[in-house]
């Protein structure tokens, strides 16, 4: 059997028991055995917190996901999308559009939706490829070996968002330095501050508990303030100007976009077009077909190849919601006020829903996989733009190159929520 993205041995020789709720079970990639056994055998379990926290419901296959993502009513996001519960007060001064039932919701995505619909998205795709094409040219200077994360990954997601934003290109790195220390909350490598290895109390009431989330606050008021005194045609400027009914975001709505922009969308699509590549790294023979598939501008099978990658990595491992009546779940008892957790990248793995889901095959159809979740309201709004990402950027790499290898061991994110790998040395050919 053919390993999946984060293990690289036999999955059946995994630790079938490990701790979900501990970061430290995801240094090693995402604990396949454990979630496999859970949707054998207890699809929706029960978790303790180890932080004071009340608790947690487990859902782990694709049905009982859909279930809970499409009954918006019983399953509500209005109480917070993370594993941690938050104070009241601090969790209403920092929501996010996540964070928000319908009809609020509604009207939230309306205001923001436009410059992420796939027509303004296929607008944008010159640009995109301008800037792939750019990061790999880049990347050729430095020879044959080097880390994909850093020099290619990370680069076109970042180099992307900044254009759409309209902010300096120089503000960039730090950006996405301030993103990953939010979302890396756990990890000593993204933060000064992670979350259970360093007194984190007096950033309690902030979101993430991360010092970032204010610099990104920060940042967005003065990015408005310029667009109200100059507006532009960028997103941001979209997003400030009222609608034709006279609607517009408050500021506290906007500066939350953006940070949840900056954070969603940059180490996301990052990690995905890393798993991507590792996974066609060890299947030669995918990566040939596709790399001829690309220089035959054949755009049906990058596609495909660009949702298995999306199921593969799934790196947006979970989201909460939370019970708002009693109800049954897979055998189940919730009761009202319960946090349930829908773990997309268990459902993406399900053998019930993906024949062989161990197996990497960029031919994979049907392919209704859950990276970018299913039948909810809350369904990515950049899925569209993070296609086009990693669609161009796997056509402008790979006729460029005759192979690629591995080059040494993986590194990954110490977390239990975005499922990364941070460094994937590589050595390629350059054709
Ligand atoms: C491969 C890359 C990406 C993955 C895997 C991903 C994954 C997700 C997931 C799982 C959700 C929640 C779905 C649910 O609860 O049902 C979500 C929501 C969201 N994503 Fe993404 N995302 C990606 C890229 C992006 C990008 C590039 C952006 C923006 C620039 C973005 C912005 C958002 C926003 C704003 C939401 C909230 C939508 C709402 O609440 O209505 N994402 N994403």
């Amino acid at each position: 059997m053919s390993a999946g993205p984060d293990l690289d041995a036999d999955i059946s020789a995994g630790d079938a028991s490990v701790d979900i709720v501990d970061p430290d079970s995801f240094v090693n990639g995402f604990p396949h055995a454990t979630f496999r056994r859970l949707r054998d055998t207890d699809p929706v379990s029960w978790w303790d917190e180890h932080d004071g926290g009340k608790g947690f419901w487990a859902v782990t296959r694709y049905d009982d996901l859909l279930h809970v993502s499409r009954n918006v009513e019983r399953f509500s996001s209005a109480q917070g999308i993370t594993l941690e519960e938050m104070d009241p007060d601090d969790f209403a001064a920092r929501r996010n559009m996540l964070e928000y039932d319908p009809p609020e919701h509604t009207r939230y995505r309306r205001l923001v939706s436009k410059p992420f619909s796939r027509r303004e998205v296929y607008a944008y795709e010159n640009g995109i490829r301008l800037l792939a094409r750019a990061v790999v040219e880049d990347a050729r200077t430095l020879g044959d070996r080097f880390d994909y994360v850093d020099r290619v990954a990370k680069q076109l997601p970042m180099r992307m968002l900044g254009r759409l934003l309209g902010v300096p290109d120089d503000d960039g790195d730090w950006l996405v330095e301030r993103g990953d220390a939010l979302l890396g909350n756990f990890d000593p490598d993204m933060t000064d501050h992670p979350l259970g290895l360093t007194d984190t109390d007096e950033f309690k009431h902030i979101p993430f508990r991360s010092p970032a989330a204010l610099d990104l606050y920060r940042y967005a008021e003065a990015q408005a303030e310029q667009r109200r005194a100059h507006p532009t045609e960028d997103v941001i400027s979209n997003l400030l100007a009222p609608t034709i009914d006279g609607e517009a975001l408050t500021e506290l709505e906007f500066k939350n976009f953006f940070v949840l922009m900056v954070s969603a969308g940059n180490d996301t699509s990052r990690y995905t077009m890393t798993a991507g590549l590792k996974a066609l790294a060890e299947h030669p023979d995918h990566l040939a077909e596709l790399r001829d598939g690309c220089i035959a501008g054949n755009g049906a099978i990058v596609e495909a190849a660009v949702e298995e990658v999306l199921r593969w990595a799934t790196v947006t491992m979970h989201f909460r919601r939370t019970a708002t009546a009693d109800t049954e779940l897979s055998g189940q008892q919730i009761k009202r006020g319960d946090k349930v957790v829908i773990w997309f990248t268990s459902a993406d793995y399900d053998e019930r829903q993906f024949p062989d889901p161990f197996r990497f095959d960029i031919h994979r159809t049907p392919n209704d996989h859950v990276a970018f979740g299913r039948m909810s309201p809350h369904l990515c709004l950049g899925a569209q733009l993070a296609r086009m990402e990693i669609k161009v950027l796997l056509e402008e790499l790979l006729p460029r190159v005759t192979s690629v290898e591995l080059d040494g061991p993986t590194e990954r994110l110490r977390s239990n929520f975005i499922c990364g790998i941070k460094r994937l040395p590589i050595r390629v050919s350059w054709s």
